[in-house]
């Protein structure tokens, strides 16, 4: 019976009021934020997760024992039936009239969530109990609402769902950045002849590792299936303690068939548009918390969003933006040069001020799957780049060309047998195609206004961290 309490947070102060008058009996379990005592009455404030609010709970003396209303401590879990009132009290509408309050669980004095505003340093100390938090349960609340918005953008427009694997032989990305997965006894590693570890006597019979990137293998469905997208985690040994950076982290990659660059920056566009109203519209209590106590006015600034048309800048053209104005970042940015976080906000923030789709990087910062433009130095690349956050998704059309994308890993010196099912796709029906890749904890982070990336993941996993 608890969805009473989401019910609640639905209904104005009026409807709640009018309410009050049928006279619902009712039950709510919960867990307690607080509890007050005055003369003969104890208030007891009962949140059950399922939205921000919680029910006042006005226990009587007399009606409810006393050990119970002893027992009752913050953090406690309770189950309370009574009668649904209009309430006295300006901050809330309605409360509950305890007839019978259960103590299900204690709490005792050294719970580590007492009324007092926690840092969110210290709550990440305890993350097993962090989502009790108005903060992280709210987080939590609209990180589901949008994997189901991401789940419904694709479903409704025709993509399917391929679930790629998590361990794999290959490096998606080309860039080393892999955790090895093994099953080799490190303190005895089998050697071959010339001393190397012998992978052929590990678990898969080859060296083996957690994926970058479902794209590979997104690919070769994609060009068979047309239109499909994954969603799952995928893991990066990238040594970087930043506020955007996870070992860990779920990544969205649609991949499609007879696409060009165009179209990839369409859809890019249109599902992020997408998965913003979905969240303004379904997770609208929350966003409000968002938008008065994590970052004054991340709402408006979504709706904004939403209604713009995102910019566009070729490389070429960005980085001339930023040669303007080069006295302002500690990296000096020059035609070659990997985009920087703070030349990637200075673009959104300053430049366009709005999102704003990146095109045409040199082919020296990308990865070898990309397709090459006719100038044979940049390739059809783009990173959607939003204020605040920098770098939201990265993605490209493919080199469709089998000769040229050869010619690409000879040169990054990628072995062909290593990829000899990739290059099977441009040697039987092979097609334009593109797609591209959504971090969901930067888009999460973007939503919700959250600094820190560690704090929109139940469990974050970074350098040196991987408690829980
Ligand atoms: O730009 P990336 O590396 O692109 C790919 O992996 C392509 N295979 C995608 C594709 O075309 N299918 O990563 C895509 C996005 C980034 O834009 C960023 O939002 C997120 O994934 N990302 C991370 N998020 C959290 N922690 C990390 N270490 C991340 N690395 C990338
Ligand atoms: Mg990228």
């Amino acid at each position: 019976m608890s969805e009473l309490i989401s019910k609640l947070k639905t209904k104005t102060r009026e409807e709640l009021c009018e309410l009050a008058k049928n006279n619902i009996i009712t039950t709510v379990e919960g867990w307690v934020k607080t509890k007050r005592d005055s003369k003969n009455i104890t208030f007891i404030e009962v949140s059950d997760g399922t939205c921000l609010k919680g029910l006042q709970v006005v226990a009587e003396r007399g009606k409810i024992a006393d050990d119970v209303l002893s027992g009752i401590t913050t953090g406690a879990s309770v189950v309370c039936k009574g009668r649904l009132v209009e309430s006295e009290g300006a901050n809330q509408a309605v409360e509950l009239q305890a007839e019978e309050i259960e103590l299900v669980g204690e709490a005792p004095a050294d719970y580590p969530l007492q009324k007092k505003r926690h840092t969110l340093e210290y709550l990440r100390e305890i993350g097993h109990l962090r989502a009790r938090t108005n903060t992280i349960g709210a987080v939590m609340r609209v990180r589901s609402a949008m994997a189901y918005a991401v789940h419904k953008y694709f479903q409704d427009n025709g993509f399917y769902y391929v679930n790629t694997p998590l361990i794999t032989a290959s490096d998606a990305e080309g860039a080393g950045q892999m955790f090895q997965v093994t099953t080799l006894d490190l303190n005895n590693v089998p050697r071959t002849e010339d001393g190397k570890a012998d992978y052929s006597k590990d678990f898969f019979g080859k060296k083996a590792n957690l994926t970058v990137s479902g794209q590979l293998e997104g690919e070769t469905y994609a060009t068979a299936l047309k239109n499909i997208y994954t969603f799952g985690p995928t893991f990066r040994a990238e040594n970087s303690n930043t506020k955007r950076h996870l070992a860990e982290f779920w990544m969205i990659e649609p991949e499609m068939a007879f696409c060009t660059l165009e179209g990839d920056m369409k859809i890019a566009e249109s599902f992020l548009k997408y998965i913003f109203s979905y969240t303004l519209e379904n997770c609208a209590e929350d966003m409000e918390f968002f938008s008065s106590f994590i970052e004054k006015g991340v709402r408006e600034t979504i709706e904004h969003v939403i209604k713009t048309p995102f910019a566009h800048l070729t490389y070429t053209e960005a980085i001339a933006e930023l040669e303007k104005s080069k006295d302002s970042f500690d990296f000096k940015p020059y035609w070659g040069c990997d985009i920087q976080t703070e030349h990637e906000r200075f673009l959104s923030e300053e430049v366009c001020k709005s999102p704003v789709i990146v095109t045409d990087y040199p082919k020296e910062i990308k990865s070898f799957y990309m397709k090459m433009n006719d100038d044979g130095r940049t390739v059809r690349a783009m990173d959607v780049l939003v204020p605040r956050l920098g770098e939201i998704i990265g993605g490209s059309e493919r080199e469709a060309r089998l000769d040229v994308l050869k010619q690409r890993m000879a040169e990054l010196g990628l072995k062909e047998e290593d990829y000899w099912w990739y290059l099977d796709l441009r040697k039987y029906g092979t097609v334009p195609h593109a797609g591209f890749g959504l971090g969901f904890e930067r888009a999460v982070q973007y939503i919700t206004g959250m600094q820190n990336i560690r704090d929109v993941i139940p469990y974050p996993r970074a350098v040196g961290s991987a408690e829980f």
